[in-house]
């Protein structure tokens, strides 16, 4: 049966018991963007109304939605195998999946943590690099260094190196010991820029001020998106992140790239890291590696770091860490398809390919009213929207909700900026339908 004749989804006559996560829950709740089904570039609605989508539901299904090879992967290994204890005991996919991550990462980033989120990817990310120094006889190098406009998710490691306000105001001191470099984002210098910009290179010296301040001996490693995906979409300076590994090198501190967005195609590369030739210490990942379909996450670190644990008596664990659902077999087998998927249909190349298109369609909305600036990297942009007279971000919320109702478009929106992300199968029509769309629902709200 086509999607469009089976019969709309049932709707709950009771919305109260969900406490939604990230949503104001009053205004959803009085008109809630329910989704019942999606496949490919699509979602379709409660009500059975088409939706294309934007963002790739939260810049996580790069391969488009509910793919039957991977759909198969995953039926089939429920069949097989729910569950054996991650610790101890594992399974053989965990091993095929993390082979498979290591072959697409860069240099000699050869060793794979499993984790479910990518909150749980930059916990242990942090923890991985305090234990790293600890094990080499460092234990002073305990600080962390975060940046502004960072978002690294919502434990209490990600928010204490993240750098957004609202994420860290209610949740008291967090880590003790974090500081953070400045960001990279200025509208003078950099508005209306496709690709990286021009300016900017030279914040990366900020590390250079923080070392100064609490000596290289104290600090244990660096955290950045490549790309700041979540607070409105900051591309690296051109040199910046060159500039921060040559800074890192320099004092000993490890860096790690938060990849959670940019992994898996989203840059036109299997990871920014290999888009900027900079090879870091340790990478996270999460949402692409299984295009979405299954939790899962990880962190991928150098074959210094997993040898530096190697020692003491073989029967003794290395490294005290671990999730009950690492390398879940569901997510494995979500993983391993979702992977072959990537290949056989040369996504990462595609997005590479339509990052021109996609971003001369995206800045042909310059200069309609009420646009402030306009960034694209890979297949993501982002277009600042003014703010209207005490409603920060209500602009952009509207925008949402006009969208999705009047539009048929999903897209994602954090403070008054929209963020745009599709899956790396999208058309060239589809990007000409997406933006559009985007300018006429901008003026709508204008
Ligand atoms: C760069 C980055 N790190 C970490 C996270 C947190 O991931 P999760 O929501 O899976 O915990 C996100 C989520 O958007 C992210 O963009």
């Amino acid at each position: 049966m086509s999607l469009a004749t089976r019969p709309v989804a049932s709707v709950p006559n009771d919305l109260a018991a969900f406490w939604v996560p990230f949503t104001p829950n009053r205004a959803f709740k009085k008109a809630p963007r329910l989704i019942a089904r999606a496949k490919d570039m699509h979602y379709y609605t409660v009500d059975g109304k088409a939706v294309i989508d934007g963002s790739a539901g939260m810049w996580c299904c790069n391969a488009g939605h509910n793919r039957a090879r991977i759909v198969e992967a995953i039926q089939s290994q429920a069949g097989e195998l729910d569950y054996p204890p991650a610790f101890q005991f594992s399974h053989p996919k965990a091993f095929e999946l993390a082979s498979r991550i290591a072959a697409l990462a860069p240099a000699d980033l050869d060793h794979v943590f499993f984790c479910n989120s990518g909150s749980e990817a930059v916990d242990t990310a942090l923890k991985v690099a305090l234990a790293y120094h600890n094990v080499r006889g460092e234990a002073s190098r305990a600080r962390l260094i975060g940046r502004e406009r960072g978002y690294h998710g919502v434990g209490f490691g990600g928010i204490s190196v993240g750098g957004i306000v609202a994420n860290r105001k209610m949740f008291g001191t967090m880590l003790a010991g974090v500081d953070h470099l400045s960001h990279t984002y200025n509208r003078e210098q950099q508005a209306f820029t496709k690709g990286e910009p021009e300016w900017g290179a030279h914040l990366a010296d900020d590390l250079d001020r923080i070392v100064a301040l609490h000596d290289a001996s104290t600090i244990a490693a660096v955290i950045v998106e490549p790309m700041a995906g979540s607070t409105g979409v900051l591309p690296p300076p051109k040199g910046y992140l060159q500039r921060l590994r040559a800074i890192c090198d320099k004092h000993g501190i490890l860096l790690i790239f938060d990849e959670v967005i940019t992994g898996f195609g989203r840059l036109g590369c299997a990871f920014a890291a290999e888009r900027y030739g900079v090879i870091p210490d340790m990478i996270t990942f999460a949402k692409g590696v299984t295009s979405g379909t299954v939790p899962m996450a990880g962190v991928i670190v150098r074959k210094g770091i997993y040898d530096a644990f190697m020692r003491g008596p073989e029967h003794v664990i290395e490294l005290f860490h671990g999730y009950t659902y690492s390398a879940h077999p569901l997510a494995c087998a979500a993983g391993l398809a979702t992977l072959d998927v990537y290949r056989d249909e040369k996504l990462f190349e595609r997005a590479a390919a339509l990052e021109g298109k996609w971003a001369d369609a995206a800045m042909s909305l310059k200069g309609t009213p009420g646009v402030l600036d306009i960034r694209t990297l890979g297949l993501v942009a982002a277009i600042d929207l003014s703010s209207r007279p005490d409603a920060y971000g209500k602009r952009a919320y509207d925008s949402m909700e006009k969208a999705f109702h009047e539009h048929g478009l999903m897209f994602r929106i954090t403070g008054d900026t929209i963020a745009l992300s599709p899956p790396l199968i999208i058309t060239e029509d589809q990007i000409g339908e997406i933006f559009d769309k985007v300018g006429k629902v901008i003026r709508q709200v204008n």
